[in-house]
């Protein structure tokens, strides 16, 4: 029995040496998010699961043998599929699963002591349990389940990584980018600027897309390439002292961080050259005049304070086309950022403009009339 058990366990560790290649890499490589998006669309076979959620997903199984389970059956074939064998053999109860069930693009399997079948081979299998062998593609495979399966085995799954924003155009543009994007007032700031954009195409919006606030134009970048990718012709214009921050005009001027100051002006028209972007250097209370007469589609507001949010506001809060949005990167966040109070006070005179409509926790204010 012993060495059974360590010919199996010799061929689940072969067989994940033969697999590492591709998979392990290309999520740890600077292309990590464009491989990401193919596989999120095409072949779910990502593996990453954090150690103490595979623990509860092992308990959950073990819950379902004490009760009497004698047959499982695992969606994927990915590394927890690997762990999840081999954890059952090291107990003695390898046999209970009966087959692995992957997409086509899953090769190599012939040393696996598990048979490796297509999810239609679900419609002739009668398990008791089905254990999903992913964290963030768990939706991929379940639907890929559905289908076939006629009874209703108990399902086990862990993690929270579907919950995951995992648009493949947005990853793709992410991992593109040279200099990163400081819009990190809070979480979902590059997703909330991203999901405007592409509405404001499918609305077929026309007007021009502002940044308060460049730094060094990770952003900047960001929204140039989206806007580009979609297809549409919208210039971006930036603005910045690119001198720090000016002295305060008010009390809510309260950040001014060294973190947040670049003064390589040049730098930042070299890295945006090729771009349909217009810099505007200076005080934005001063500059922000360049935008009196375009008609808006997105705003980004991102000054960390009162003065220069609230002049910015007095024109975009007019001058933003319907379907169109105005988004703070410190109006909401998470445990970060007191000082940049002001910001979000300055943003406020927009709750109570019925043109607008905010959900709380998004720092998004959409243009609905
Ligand atoms: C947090 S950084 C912007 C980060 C950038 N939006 C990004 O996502 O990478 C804040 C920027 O606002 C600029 N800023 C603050 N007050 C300003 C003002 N009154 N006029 C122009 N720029 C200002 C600062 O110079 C700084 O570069």
């Amino acid at each position: 029995m012993r060495s059974k058990l360590t010919t199996r366990a010799g061929r689940i560790e072969e067989f994940k040496v033969k697999n590492r290649t591709g998979r392990d890499d290309a999520a740890s490589s600077g292309q990590a998010g464009s491989d990401i998006a193919q596989q999120s669309t095409a072949t779910p076979s990502r593996a990453r699961m954090r150690s103490d959620d595979y623990a509860k997903l092992f308990q959950d199984l073990e819950q379902e043998l004490l009760k009497g389970a004698k047959s499982i059956g695992v969606l994927g074939l990915t590394g927890v599929t690997f762990q999840l064998i081999s954890s059952m053999i090291s107990v003695g109860l390898g046999s209970r699963i009966e087959a692995v069930y992957a997409f086509p693009s899953a090769t190599e399997v012939d040393r696996l002591p598990v048979p490796v079948r297509p999810f239609a081979a679900l419609a002739d299998s009668n398990h008791d349990v089905l254990v999903v062998a992913s964290d963030e593609d768990k939706e991929d495979l379940l639907r890929a389940a559905i289908p076939f399966v006629k009874s209703a085995p108990k399902v086990i799954v862990a993690g929270y990584g579907h919950l995951q924003f995992r648009d493949g155009a947005f990853l793709q543009e992410l991992s593109k980018l040279l200099v990163p994007s400081l819009a990190n007032g809070y979480p979902n700031t590059l997703i909330h600027l991203y999901q405007c954009l592409t509405n404001a195409a499918q609305l077929g919006l026309n007007g021009v897309i502002a940044e308060f606030g460049m730094f060094k134009g990770g952003t900047t970048m960001f929204l140039s390439q989206v806007v580009e990718r979609l297809g549409m012709d919208w210039p971006v214009i930036g603005f910045d002292t690119f001198a720090g921050f000016p002295p305060r005009r008010s009390l809510l001027d309260m950040y001014d961080h060294e973190g947040c100051v670049f003064t390589d002006l040049s730098a930042v028209k070299r890295y945006l050259a090729s771009r349909n972007v217009e810099i505007i250097p200076g005080d934005i209370v001063e500059t922000c005049h360049r935008l009196e007469t375009e008609d808006i589609v997105l705003s980004f507001i991102d000054t960390d304070n009162y003065s220069p949010a609230k002049a910015a506001l007095e024109i975009v809060q007019h001058r933003t086309v319907v379907g169109g949005a105005i988004v703070f990167d410190h109006f909401t966040g998470v445990d970060r950022f007191r000082y940049t109070l002001g910001e979000r006070i300055a943003g406020s005179a927009l709750l109570s403009d019925p043109r607008y409509f905010h959900l709380h926790g998004t720092g998004v204010f959409y243009r609905q009339r």
